[in-house]
């Protein structure tokens, strides 16, 4: 699924438009299509099955390869070791920034897409941290996460829930994957050592998780993001220290190719806006 990046513009009846959402759909865990009205088939008496379409590869779009086609790397736990020791070294946002763009441990970095670390955009005592998948090109052009339609979509989400000036923005990797196919699960992990330094630098309240890859990596589940959207699951971060109420919402890439989910997403918003701003009990 190609949510990393904005969709290009494009027209319906576009095969690979229609390969992508199906993607997209099998990703958010969407397995059946129901007609509003029920049809009695038996009734009819002469449904003749259609003709069985030309199989298609795979559910992915060509430029989007399912996690599971990415290859481990050689070591994964010595590139997490190395993460978690970088990490450990930064005592602010700059020196965070500055250790991951240091960093050679993540294979996305020469993987050839890439051209440069984009680790972060917004307000550094952030209640609010949105974490996304991973850069796409505009992204990685401009070293900046969500500055593309995505971007655009989400900040005028933000400002008509009232967390304007309120959010911190990042990714679960920081190096544009190639094809702006969704990071892998081993790409996620060996970042993930600097996000958690973020999280412990930042302490903000909540988290927002913004799309499938994003919401199953940080939380380890594996349900749909149709499934978890909208729900507040808790965080725990990998020593047990810190724990933080976390919601997987909608990628706006996918709320600009299928506008009729935006009302789920806006939903999702309002209940977590609505939760920061509750007064603690007490
Ligand atoms: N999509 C993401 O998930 N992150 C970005 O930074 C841009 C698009």
């Amino acid at each position: 699924m190609p949510a990393a990046a904005d969709p290009p513009e494009r027209h319906f009846g576009d095969r690979q438009l229609a390969e992508s959402l199906l993607a997209f759909w099998a990703d958010a865990g969407v397995d059946a299509m129901l007609l509003d009205d029920p049809v009695d088939r038996i009734e009819a008496g002469r449904f003749v099955p259609p003709p069985r379409p030309a199989p298609v590869a795979s559910v992915s779009s060509p430029a989007a390869p399912p996690r599971i086609g990415v290859p481990a790397p050689s070591d994964v736990s010595g590139a997490v070791a190395a993460a978690q020791a970088a990490a450990a070294g930064a005592a602010s946002l700059e020196d965070l920034a500055a250790a991951i763009a240091a960093f050679d441990g993540c294979p996305l970095r020469t993987a050839g897409a890439a051209t440069r670390a984009v680790v972060y955009r917004g307000e550094p005592a952030a209640p609010l941290l949105v974490i996304g998948e991973g850069p796409g090109a505009e992204e990685d052009a401009r070293g900046e996460p969500f500055v593309g339609r995505s971007g655009k979509l989400l900040d005028r989400m933000f400002a008509a829930a009232g967390l304007e000036g309120r959010v911190l923005i990042t990714n679960t990797v920081f190096w544009r994957p190639p094809g702006n196919r969704d990071p892998s699960q081993f790409e996620q992990a060996i970042c993930a050592p600097f996000l958690e330094r973020m999280i412990a630098l930042v302490e903000p309240k909540m988290l927002l998780l913004v799309g499938a890859p994003s919401a199953k990596s940080i939380l380890k589940r594996e349900e749909g993001i149709m499934k978890m959207r909208g729900r507040f699951f808790e965080w725990t971060s990998a020593d047990g220290s810190r724990e933080l109420p976390a919601m997987p919402t909608l990628h706006p890439a996918f709320l600009l190719r299928q506008p009729g989910a935006k009302k789920q997403a806006w939903q999702d918003l309002l209940t977590l806006a609505e939760r920061l701003d509750r007064p603690p009990r007490g």
